[in-house]
């Protein structure tokens, strides 16, 4: 066998920066954040180049989501070989996930799933959401009964950010593995064909692991091989179809482990976009996390939590004294509120005239924080309104194993 190309190789210890990014932990030496190009080099991945958003202007014949043109999506695993895929009318799959640890989901969670739609959108292909209740269950102090129960809890803010009902399933794992014997067998497969060695170097376990933790991986591995799903994609697939999964990038050692194991059992490789991760109020050190709920904007919150946590806890770039502020003006690399509108102010002229006056001084951090509460007030109260309409009958539709509608 050959040896491994450089972006396969799986197990990365060494870490240049001290940044820490794995699926349970994130954590940034600099107040800037994670130094993003680094971790490309670290986990082998690609940059987003400005070529690689020209191409994919050119085939969509649109412009990309802001998350892209801004750099939010920032990295890309085999990116190219879906867009050559498409131009060739040839079928590919998207797939995401959510691990349910608990009822409300925070704004940083939003972020893969209004890629993912948009990417759905654009390209018109069925889609995957795994929910992990399992893992949850393994990882957290939480009841089967609860994560299962989160896992539906949930599944209702991914519907409401707009999947396409006729292109979209979501399962359960716990309710998926007694339903669909092919996923259950595709999940032993990789589990045979991954050493416990190979995950201690890739995620970090001890020997005082469970051993759920353990064999966790192929779980999240397994939707990424189309024939999981046959009733979407047809009990006789002659050959696997490509899949591209939008995620944050602290789940790529769950992929980097399943493009490992693709080749010996003939499953294709995975491709994946990667996005940065939507900071913690307190500041880019570290992610927005649901186990701190001061460092986070739930999309529970009322238009007064929003107003409250953004002025008490949204860490400033803005100078100690109006006067210093006015003099020196603010910094917007590490000012969270600015941060935030990066993500959410899709109008990019507004945008960098917000970054030109904060930076120079005009516009106080008070000023700022006000724009950004108008802004997280909006988007907040327009996704409880459409949850609103999301019912148990809806979860129950998206949640039935089913063929979708698609041409392929
Ligand atoms: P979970 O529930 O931790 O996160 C769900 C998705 O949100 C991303 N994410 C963030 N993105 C930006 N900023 C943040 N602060 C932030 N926090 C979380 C995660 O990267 C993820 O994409 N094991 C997974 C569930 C899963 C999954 C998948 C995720 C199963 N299969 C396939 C992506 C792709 C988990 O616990 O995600």
């Amino acid at each position: 066998m050959s040896s491994p190309k450089p972006e396969e190789t799986i197990e990365r210890k060494s870490d240049e920066t001290g940044d820490k990014v794995t699926p349970w932990d994130v954590n940034a030496e600099s107040d800037t954040g994670i130094d993003y190009d680094k971790l490309i080099r670290r986990f082998g991945s690609s940059k987003i180049s400005p070529e690689l958003i020209t191409r994919i202007e050119s085939i969509i014949r649109k412009p990309v989501h802001h998350f892209i043109r801004r750099g939010i999506f920032f990295s890309h695993r085999d990116l190219e070989s879906i867009l050559t895929v498409y131009e060739q009318q040839k079928p590919f799959f998207l797939y995401t996930g959510r691990g349910p640890s608990s009822e409300a989901m925070h704004l940083g969670h939003l972020i893969p799933f209004i890629m993912t739609k948009w990417l759905q959108d654009a390209f018109d292909v069925p889609l995957v959401i795994q929910m992990t209740d399992d893992e949850k269950f393994l990882w957290k102090d939480i009841t089967i009964d609860d994560a299962n129960k989160y896992a539906y809890e949930n599944a209702k803010d991914i519907i409401a950010c707009g999947f396409d009902p006729t292109k979209t399933f979501i399962f359960s794992d716990f309710d998926f593995m007694a339903q669909c014997p092919n996923f259950y067998r595709n999940i032993c497969r990789i589990q045979k064909s991954v050493t416990f060695n190979q995950v201690k170097g890739i995620f970090g376990f001890t020997e005082s692991d469970c051993i759920g933790k353990i064999a966790f991986p192929a779980i999240q591995a397994a939707p990424s091989v189309s024939s999981s799903f046959p009733f979407i994609f047809g009990e006789k697939l002659k050959q696997e179809l490509p899949c591209l999964i939008p995620c944050a990038i602290d789940q790529d050692p769950y992929f980097r482990m399943t493009r490992d194991v693709a080749p010996r059992l003939n499953f294709p490789k995975p491709s994946l976009i990667h996005s940065t991760f939507f900071p913690a109020l307190q500041g880019s050190k570290s992610k927005m996390s649901a186990s701190d709920p001061n460092s986070s904007i739930f999309l529970t919150d009322s238009p007064k939590d929003i107003k409250t946590k953004i002025n008490k806890h949204a860490f400033s770039g803005g100078k100690d004294s109006i006067e210093e502020h006015r003099a020196k003006g603010g910094d917007c690399d590490i000012d969270v509120s600015f941060q935030y509108l990066t993500f959410f102010m899709d109008d990019d002229q507004r945008l960098e005239e917000i970054r030109q006056d904060y930076s120079s001084g005009k516009l106080l951090t008070g000023e700022l924080k006000k724009i950004l509460i108008e802004v997280l007030q909006t988007l907040v109260a327009q996704h409880q309104e459409r949850r609103k309409q999301v019912t148990s009958d809806v979860v129950r539709q998206f949640m039935t194993p089913r063929q979708l509608n698609f041409r392929y």
